[in-house]
């Protein structure tokens, strides 16, 4: 009966497409020196980041866990962002967009392991490192154990932990590890990261604790390997490339990028190991992709395979997605978090994909690699230019060696013969590697039936499939590559497709040829079962998909993407998105027929034992042009007469901030409760009739700016303050520009009665806590100081003033406080689809100082079962006079403007767009002067495929 009930389970794990080893049934998670081990099995972890934070569209989660399942990765690494679930202390929201159940559920279906990692700090360039802008409102240092923040963060863990212990791989979800803080460095408490941990075990927590270690000596668990505090398996973060992508063919300064081993009871873990960059220095994220593509993937991650032996890799970013809302911490990035990741803010796949699937097949088909040690090189070039390094596991014998070229910055090509002592024998054989690459080579392994002697081509994958081992090698286009294979007696050899020689002496099938297209070669006899050997280049190698069947792996090429597939009776069911042109599939001889979602494909059997057929082009995608906007000029804020009573009195004499108010009523909008985007100021004063000037000063963090009126009359704008106003002389290259001087203009003043001062402060965001440093991350926003006074020059002060602050109410249910400012229209519901627009004017090309509304709906109905993503794009040339919110159907999508960024191009994502159905976009233009609005804008797709499930 209990043999039964696990086979029943064993079948609902494949059914529902679980990793090998999570299943219905809970599962012990255990590791040592070489690998985490799951029931014992071991597993090289394969892992890349995703933020669901940044995709508000859970469909879309879907898409984007099964494109990193289909690139090999067994495993996705989640930062859980505290403050996009938290408007308020007591108040959390983990339903829609935020629903994590879903997002653990979706994992889990998609065949991945999860790295939970809830923080409660977690940096990754979001507002606040994620801790809610509340928390700068609380007394005691964050990211320490001060009574205060210890109440904060318990609140956070006591919602978040039971949501991930209820996933976890021991009781049959996909929760693996689960991270403790992040990066935690300098102004550590180990009783801070004890407490986190004893929390977790207290919820239920009961896979291992690891923490990411950030910059070697300074790091956590190089400072408190035992102790309190001390995680089970800490992990270590490199960025070797950093982030200025300028010039991507400029290699990045941090060396070889190997990562530590930290203990010699537990694995090398790579816990964030570079695959992209923030944009620091505004050169858009392809630049970023190209910094960190193929050529620095196979140098750096092959090294760290095989130089460090490192079985646990999580890749930052994977897929990096939007800052939508208020999410972006100001000083680092802009609204797209693209990140130069393998997929694309719009979900396409680049040859940084095609990259990782290539190392992520090898990783998932090679056994062996899960456990070895460091070896000398059985394997000696005879050209100085390339280096080897090696690693064999202590069971198997099975020797990994890398072959890479000693100049990091050579370009050209370089062949050499190795001589190459391997497990079944000692061979010359010639290997090609190009500066800024390396391979790693296999030799004495056991493939499938097959005994691979060695081969100085790399292999992708392999499978056992209808009954013959189909394997899949690669090696740059061009390269001279040899293959040598064991058989008992003399096999029969066929070269079905390319120019491949075979020898065959003393049980050794030697194969000679250049890497070029697609060869072909099937060898039958010799004492062993059939083997479809397939010698592929880089690219070739890269169009090939595997997927799991209840009847084994299949796989596919010709597709631009494979989901999952299914065999039942003569017929091979796949969940593929397509582009048109050959489709051939490697399957059982039973299979015969081919379905693509709901759709057969004609398909006729090839010489290789394969399936061949087409699929269709997608349908071509036809968009609206947006010309008729309508529009209206709001900022009713700034008129003498405005009715504020209903306003905040910003009346505080004392603030827990660490930055003493300049001047009094403390004016700090996260003291009165407005965390997120704009807010209003007004401030009533009955003048002496002497008073000459306005001087103010706002803190809005990087590319913020305020605009300021007395009496209705526009006085101008002025820069915010920026991090450095934090004291942090670690990040100068954000000056503070100080406080603005409004001169008052003659007639604006009306002495003896009440005065006006309405100010409008952008809000950017809140600084990090990365140094876990109350001065960077308490930094206020909103205004600092005000004064009205004297002559230019003069003195200041004097004119008492009485303030009150509005900003965002932040009680939108479904789109949350990361929504919206507090702008008059937002306040109001403008950004709403809902909202009646009749009686607003046609749009004029010219903007007045103030805030204007852009409103444009259209009609949208995309070709169905087609992935097309749309996107808005700014044309002509931005303007740094003005800044604009974007709204999709409500929903803030992003900030466009000639100071804010590089960005032109918005990802509007379905779900938050109706591809079949009426959409609007709104757009808040706030303009510091008189200007020329944006435009032209348009709606363009980012990409078109069918999309079959
Ligand atoms: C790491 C950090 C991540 C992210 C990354 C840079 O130091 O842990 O959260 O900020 O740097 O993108």
């Amino acid at each position: 009966m209990r043999r039964l009930l696990a086979v029943f389970l064993v079948l609902l794990c494949v059914l529902l497409g679980a990793p090998a080893g999570v299943g219905a049934a809970g599962h012990e998670v255990t590791y040592d020196r070489y690998s985490l081990k799951v029931d014992g099995r071991r597993l090289v972890l394969q892992s890349a980041e995703f933020h669901y934070f940044r995709l508000p569209s859970p469909e879309l989660w879907r898409d984007v866990l099964e494109k990193f399942k289909a690139a090999g990765f067994n495993a996705v690494s989640i930062y859980f962002s505290w403050a996009y679930h938290s408007p308020k202390p007591g108040v959390y929201d983990f339903t829609g967009v935020r629903d994590v159940d879903r997002l653990l559920r979706t994992a889990r279906q998609a065949g991945l392991y999860v790295i939970a990692r809830p923080g409660p700090y977690i940096n990754a360039e979001s507002t606040g490192g994620g801790l809610p802008a509340w928390v700068k409102t609380v007394p005691g240092r964050a990211r320490s154990s001060a009574p205060g923040y210890q109440a904060a963060y318990r609140e956070w863990l006591h919602r978040i932990n039971p949501i991930i212990a209820r996933h976890q791989v021991t009781g049959g979800g996909p929760v693996i590890l689960y991270n403790a803080e992040n990066e935690y460095q300098v102004n550590t408490d180990a009783a801070y990261m004890q407490d986190i941990q004893d929390q977790a075990r207290a919820d239920g927590i009961d896979v291992p604790i690891t923490t990411n270690d950030c910059c070697d000596a300074g790091s956590w668990s190089s400072t408190w390997a035992t102790g309190p505090g001390a995680v089970q398996i800490p992990g270590v973060d490199d960025y070797p490339q950093s982030f200025e992508c300028a010039n991507p063919e400029v290699w990045g300064p941090w060396g070889e990028g190997l990562t530590e081993r930290l203990r010699d009871d537990i694995p090398v873990f790579a816990a964030e190991y570079q695959a992209g960059a923030i944009d620091l220095g505004n050169a858009g994220y392809d630049k970023c992709r190209e910094l960190t593509g193929p050529a620095y993937m196979k140098y750096f991650y092959k090294n760290n395979l095989v130089t460090t032996g490192a079985t646990m890799f999580s890749y930052y970013m994977g897929y990096g997605g939007t800052n939508w809302g208020w999410l972006a911490q100001p000083n680092d990035v802009y609204t797209s978090y693209d990140y130069g990741a393998a997929i694309t803010e719009a979900r396409r796949l680049t040859p940084k994909y095609d990259e990782f699937k290539r190392q992520g097949y090898f990783l998932e088909a090679v056994a062996p690699l899960a456990k070895t040690d460091p070896a000398t090189s059985p394997a000696a070039p005879d050209n100085p230019a390339l280096t080897t390094t090696a690693r064999a596991n202590p069971d198997t014998g099975t020797q990994f060696v890398l072959v890479k070229h000693a100049d990091r910055a050579a370009t050209g090509t370089d062949d050499a013969t190795l001589d190459w002592a391997a497990p079944d024998g000692r061979h010359r054989v010639p290997v090609r590697v190009k500066g800024r690459d390396a391979h790693v080579l296999v030799a004495g392994y056991d493939l499938g039936g097959q005994r691979l002697a060695l081969s100085t081509s790399e292999i992708m994958t392999h499978a056992l499939i209808g009954g013959r081992d189909v394997a899949v090698l690669y090696g740059t286009a061009g390269s001279p590559g040899a293959t040598i294979l064991r058989y008992g007696s003399r096999p029969a050899v066929k070269v079905l497709e390319g120019d491949v020689r075979a020898s065959y002496t003393g049980g050794d099938l030697r194969l000679d040829y250049t890497h070029d297209g697609l060869a072909r070669v099937l060898v039958t006899g010799g004492g062993r079962r059939p083997l479809l050997l397939l010698l592929g280049t880089d690219g070739t190698a890269a169009g090939f998909w595997r997927a799991e069947t209840g009847s084994g792996p299949v796989l596919v090429r010709g597709t631009e993407l494979v989901r999952s597939a299914s065999a039942g009776g003569d017929t091979l069911r796949l969940a593929a998105d397509t582009a048109g042109g050959q489709v051939e599939v490697f399957a059982g001889p039973a299979v015969r027929r081919l379905r693509i979602g709901a759709e057969d494909v004609r398909v006729a059997r090839t010489p290789s034992g394969s399936l061949l057929g087409a699929t269709r082009a997608p349908e071509p995608v036809r968009l609206p042009a947006l010309t008729a906007w309508r529009s209206r000029a709001e900022a009713p804020e700034a008129a003498p007469g405005f009715d504020d009573s209903r306003w905040t009195a910003a009346d505080h004499t004392t603030t827990i901030s660490p930055h003493p108010p300049k001047t009094l009523p403390v004016l700090y909008a996260d003291d009165y409760g407005y965390h997120y985007g704009n807010v209003w100021y007004r401030g009533h004063f009955t003048a002496a009739g002497s008073e000459t000037r306005i001087d103010l000063n706002a803190v809005t963090g990087l590319r913020g700016n305020y605009l300021v009126w007395l009496n209705g009359r526009y006085l101008g704008s002025a820069a915010g303050g920026v991090q450095a106003d934090s004291g942090d002389a670690s990040t100068p290259p954000n000056p503070d520009p100080g406080p603005g001087h409004f001169d008052i203009p003659a007639g604006v003043l009306r002495p003896g009665t009440d005065n006006v001062i309405s100010v409008l402060v952008a809000n950017m965001g809140h600084n990090d806590d990365w140094i876990a440093d109350d001065l960077r991350f308490k930094q206020p926003r909103g205004l600092v100081a005000a004064t009205v006074g004297g002559a230019v020059g003069g003195p200041v002060g004097g004119t008492p003033i009485s303030w009150r602050i509005q900003g965002s109410p932040g009680t939108d249910p479904l789109r949350g406080p990361l929504n919206n400012g507090g702008l008059y229209g937002e306040r109001t519901g403008w950004h709403l689809p809902t909202y009646p627009d009749k009686s607003w004017k046609t749009a004029s090309a010219e903007l007045a100082p103030g805030v204007t509304w852009l409103r444009n709906a259209f009609r949208l109905d995309l070709p169905k079962g087609q992935d097309a993503p749309v996107g808005l794009r700014f044309g002509g040339d931005p303007s740094p006079a003005y800044r604009v919110q974007i709204f999709l159907n409500g929903w803030n999508v992003g900030q466009y403007g000639g100071d804010i960024g590089p960005q032109r191009d918005f990802v509007l994502p379905a779900g938050l767009l109706d591809e079949h159905g009426t959409n609007t976009i709104a757009l808040a233009v706030t303009a510091e002067q008189a200007v020329a609005g944006p435009g032209p804008i348009s709606l363009f797709t980012y990409g078109n495929v069918r999309q079959a499930r």
